[in-house]
């Protein structure tokens, strides 16, 4: 089995100091890509690991030179780009097939694209075609394919031009469980066998167990904006065994990142001692987009298991993908009702009384942490307090959202603050007037 190191060459694609900040429609600046450096060498696999809209799919489109840094530069081969980067190859999550056009007609797309004659365009895609095991469907269109087939043409379709690096946008996210670990394996057996012909691989996901099977490296991207915030060295020799001991170290400790213990959405009192601590605001401390319900759950099932258990285990456990976990494990942290050490989930001693009381009880605790450590919820019972009539539009809310969010992301904040605060009798929301109210008393909660 080859060593990563052995394989790790020249640099093929390199972010120096990328900033991305795009304009929303009423003309404010919304931060998404902050200060990332990286550089993706020969003969490596690369994993992009982030949470949703964290701004994985921003960068790789910066580092493909599908549209450019608003500071910052991308090189490809030591040479700064402007314009499409020459070298990089594109598979998307969702496949972008031609839907007129068969098989082979949209492996044969690439390469027309970058002027390939007639004749070696047939022959090459066809190689590809063989080579991602789709022989037989060269004249198939793709709505006689399954998703898995789909996805192979759009593998074929990236490989066919040889790139130096092939970028892979989520590739696995639309596919059902077992047709995603089947692409993995051959997309792995592949680049062992150095069958296939491309020279180093980023691939974007928000999966932790997929990072970890598939890179040599994983750079876990932060939220809000999008900033590198760990680099973690996978040297484990592929293929991979999520039961391996060593495979599962390395995604507890991914995981550990992805929770929040090195983020700033962590509430002050559970972040590392000595951690530079700044105001939690509703912009840089969003809601994990959790029910209560499911938050309660959660808390449940860990009293069950005495009090704390392993992230991975919990998953397993729950039958919930790792990563779905991630913001209702996000939810208990914020709120002070659990903790995460190490790779464990562990509920404090709110926790345990929370997940004790009566409804009366819980609704009210509910309440109590929510406005105390929840900078939304926190702010908009402040609001409607110091209002004369304890009315207040939602328009005031979304504005300040915007500020730091998308139109998309600040209207579903607004939704988990409209959910949690009606759980916790903080305050009502009036669906035709888009106002929200008061609950008498909630005042007490600040
Ligand atoms: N063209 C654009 N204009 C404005 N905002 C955008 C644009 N593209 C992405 N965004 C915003 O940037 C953030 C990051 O998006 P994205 O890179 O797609 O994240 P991810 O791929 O990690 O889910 C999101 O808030 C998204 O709404
Ligand atoms: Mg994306």
């Amino acid at each position: 089995m080859t060593s990563t190191a052995s394989r790790r060459g020249s640099a093929i694609v390199a972010a120096d100091g990328v900033t991305k900040t795009f304009t929303t429609p009423d003309g404010r600046a919304l931060p998404v890509l902050d200060d990332i450096s990286l550089t993706l060498h020969e003969g490596e696999i690369v994993a992009l690991l982030g949470k949703s809209g964290s701004g994985k799919s921003t960068l790789l489109r910066c580092l493909a030179g599908l549209i450019s840094p608003s500071a910052g530069t991308v090189s490809y081969r030591g040479e700064l780009l402007n314009g499409a980067n020459p070298g990089v190859a594109m598979v998307f999550q969702s496949f972008a097939l031609l839907p007129w056009l068969t098989v082979q007609q949209n492996v044969e797309l690439s390469l027309q694209a970058r002027g390939v004659e007639e004749a070696p365009r047939a022959e090459r895609a066809l190689r590809a075609i063989d080579l991602i095991g789709l022989d037989g469907f060269e004249g198939a269109y793709p709505k006689e394919l399954s998703g898995g087939m789909r996805q192979r043409v759009g593998f074929a379709r990236g490989i066919v031009v040889e790139p130096d690096a092939l970028f892979m946008d989520e590739p696995f996210s639309a596919l059902d469980v077992l047709t995603a670990e089947n692409l993995r394996g051959e997309l792995v057996g592949l680049w062992e066998g150095h069958e296939a012909p491309v020279k180093s691989i980023l691939i974007v996901t928000h999966n932790i167990e997929e990072a970890v099977l598939l890179a040599d490296r994983i750079l876990v991207l932060s939220s809000n904006p999008g900033r590198i915030m760990a680099e973690l060295t996978v040297d484990l020799p592929r293929p991979r065994n999520r039961q391996d001991a060593r495979f599962e170290a390395i995604v507890d400790t991914v995981y550990g990142h992805l929770t929040g213990r090195e983020e700033p959405s962590a509430s002050a009192e559970t972040g590392p001692a000595g951690r530079e601590t700044r105001a939690a605001t509703p912009i840089n401390t969003p809601l994990p987009d959790v029910s209560v319900g499911g938050l309660a759950g959660l808390l449940e099932v860990l009293v069950g298991l005495g009090g704390q258990e392993g992230l991975a285990e919990l998953a397993d456990e729950l039958n919930f993908e790792i990563d779905d976990l991630l913001p209702l494990v996000d939810a208990g942290v914020l709120l002070g009702l659990a903790r995460t050490r190490a790779a464990q989930l562990e509920i404090t001693e709110d926790g345990r009384e929370f997940s004790a009381a009566d409804i009366l009880t819980s609704k009210q605790l509910f309440a109590h942490h929510a406005a105390a450590h929840a900078p939304l919820i926190r702010a908009i019972v402040q609001t409607l307090a110091t209002t004369p009539n304890h009315t207040v539009r939602e328009a005031l809310f979304l504005d300040l959202l915007r500020r730091g969010f998308s139109a998309e992301q600040a209207r579903n904040q607004l939704e988990t603050a409209i959910d949690w605060g009606r759980y916790g009798e903080l305050f009502d929301y009036d669906h035709d007037d888009a106002e929200f109210t008061l609950e008498p008393g909630a005042e007490r909660y600040l």
